[in-house]
């Protein structure tokens, strides 16, 4: 199986940028991936078992954009995790923590499988760049993905 659909949104290119680079490394370790923009409002063409969200919170919560595409995807019985871009630390008030768990409950709600727990990616500033080290973090989703069960059956 291993087909994995990445799907981003991103206003500075943060998001993008990560997921592009999740994208090459996920090819890379033999998987099968399809990379769509949310704000361009692009599908998914082909099969797919496992989402890997990549999106910013703004304002207290992850953006409307990314909540109405997963809202809209047919998606029950597939695996997700999320990657989520921030500016403000995990014990701000503006933490993207909350909303992110809110947002999977949601996503299990919906008969998805939660495969990884959310990988946070802070930005330096709104615009970015992600802090150093971000290509670890993302590395390690990765590996995750490589030792789920769920996603390598
Ligand atoms: C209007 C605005 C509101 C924001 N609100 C939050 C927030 O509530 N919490 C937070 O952690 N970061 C917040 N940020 C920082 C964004 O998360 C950051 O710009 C984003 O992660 C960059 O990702 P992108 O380049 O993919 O858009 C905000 C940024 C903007 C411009």
């Amino acid at each position: 199986m291993k087909n994995v659909l990445i799907s981003y949104m991103s206003y500075f290119g943060n998001s993008r940028k990560c997921a592009g680079l999740f994208d090459e490394d996920l090819k890379s370790r033999g998987f099968e991936t399809q990379l769509i923009s949310i704000k361009d409002n692009e599908k998914p063409s082909g099969e797919w078992d496992t989402l890997i969200v990549f999106s910013p919170v703004r304002m207290g919560n992850v953006v409307g954009k990314t909540r109405k595409f997963i809202r809209k995807l047919d998606c029950s019985g597939k695996n997700f995790a999320l990657v989520i871009s921030h500016g403000a630390d995990l014990d701000h008030r503006f933490s993207p923590v909350k909303p992110t768990e809110k947002l999977q409950v949601r996503m299990t709600e919906k008969g998805m499988l939660k495969v990884a727990d959310p990988t946070y990616i802070k930005v330096v500033s709104n615009e970015g760049p992600p802090v150093e080290g971000f290509e670890d973090t993302l590395g390690e989703l990765a590996d995750s993905l490589v030792n789920s069960p769920a996603v390598i059956r």
